[in-house]
């Protein structure tokens, strides 16, 4: 299956597209972005359409993303295709879309349905295929979010839940779940997860892999290419650790460098190799990529040609992250 990946009973491209930054800008309540800044909705569109026609049968969402936005843009998008693809997005954040403020979270299981009801109409049609829960509740909490997930399958309005989490303790609590079918967490080529990716291999569970390029490291951005504007990457918060003032941090820089020539010594670009590193690394992963761009959308959906890296590769880079001072452990 180099090419097509699992999740739950259906069968999806091993690429999916994320589609946080088509939301547009939306912040917090202190008015710091929580975005990554303007987006030209006809672009994200053209490019939703275009990773269409190239395979990619997954898409990943949030209620959240440009308060409200990304769905609406992504409904639009595929009206018309509903059948074609494999719909995921999330709940737990409370926002304004007419201010686009998040204005908090909501962790009760009464508020799960409906939020599920408004994400339903944003996009346009009458069923998820997979509904994560966005936040970080305890896990005795998240167990009766977990009851209202099964509820919400029982009556067709989604297919399948899962938890977004870096935590393999909730990932697996989750899991316990009859219609759990992923976790949603970080992995990249520069974040390796091997006890979320044990939680998964135990649980029968897909790996779906944000921040695969982390945050567009693994892309194009430098120095003297800096994030600007309402762009979470030029505010920073204390959890993106990728960039400071919109560039990437020297440590995170020197790891990149590290890697790079072996992520695309096979005529691959370099996010093509990130998101080869991520198909070798096991049968369960989704990476789903950000985009802006029709060709950011092509280029990547061009990585499904490649496929995996090599065994070869993958140990060349599991050299390079481990060599005593390499810039991958010096940076901690
Ligand atoms: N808590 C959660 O559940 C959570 C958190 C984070 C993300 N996610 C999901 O994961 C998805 C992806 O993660 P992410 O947005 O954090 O970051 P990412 O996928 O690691 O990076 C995306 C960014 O990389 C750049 N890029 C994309 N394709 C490229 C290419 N071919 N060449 C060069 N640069 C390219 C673009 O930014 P520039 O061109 O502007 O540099 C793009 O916005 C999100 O859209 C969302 O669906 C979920």
């Amino acid at each position: 299956m180099t090419n097509r990946r699992k999740l739950g009973t259906v069968e999806v491209s091993a690429l999916g597209f994320g589609c946080w930054a088509i939301g547009g800008p939306f912040s917090d309540t202190e008015g710091k972005p929580l975005g990554w800044g303007e987006v030209d909705d006809d672009e994200s569109i053209r490019a939703v359409r275009r990773a269409v026609d190239l395979g990619v049968t997954f898409f990943d969402t949030a209620d959240v993303y440009g308060a409200g936005h990304s769905e609406e843009v992504l409904g639009r998008a595929l009206a018309g295709h509903r059948d074609e693809v494999v719909i995921a997005s999330k709940w737990g954040n409370v926002f304004d879309a007419d201010t686009k403020v998040r204005t908090g979270t909501d962790a009760s299981p009464g508020y799960v349905r409906r939020a599920l009801e408004a994400t339903l109409k944003r996009l346009g049609t009458d069923h998820l295929d997979l509904y994560q829960l966005h936040i970080g509740p305890s896990i005795e909490d998240a167990v009766a979010l977990r009851e209202a997930g099964e509820d919400l399958v029982r009556d067709g309005l989604v297919r399948g839940y899962g938890w977004s989490t870096d935590d393999p303790g909730r990932a697996a609590a989750f899991a316990a779940g009859p219609h759990c079918v992923a976790v949603q967490h970080e992995l990249s080529v520069l974040h390796d997860a091997p006890e979320l990716l044990a939680v998964c291999d135990r649980h029968d569970l897909a790996s779906i892999n944000r921040s695969p390029l982390a945050m567009g490291l693994l892309g194009r951005r430098t120095a003297s290419r800096p994030a600007t504007g309402a762009d979470i990457r030029s505010a920073a918060p204390d959890w993106l650790r990728f960039f400071r003032d919109g560039v990437p941090t020297a440590q995170w820089q020197s790891r990149v460098d590290a890697v790079r020539e072996i992520l695309t010594s096979d005529g691959r670009t370099l996010a093509q190799g990130a998101l080869g590193w991520l198909w070798a690394r096991s049968e369960r992963t989704i990476p789903i990529p950000g985009f802006r761009t029709v060709a950011q959308a092509e280029e990547n959906a061009g990585a499904l040609a490649h496929g995996p890296l090599t065994s070869e590769q993958l140990a060349e880079l599991a050299e390079v992250a481990t060599a005593p001072g390499s810039p991958a452990v010096a940076a901690g």
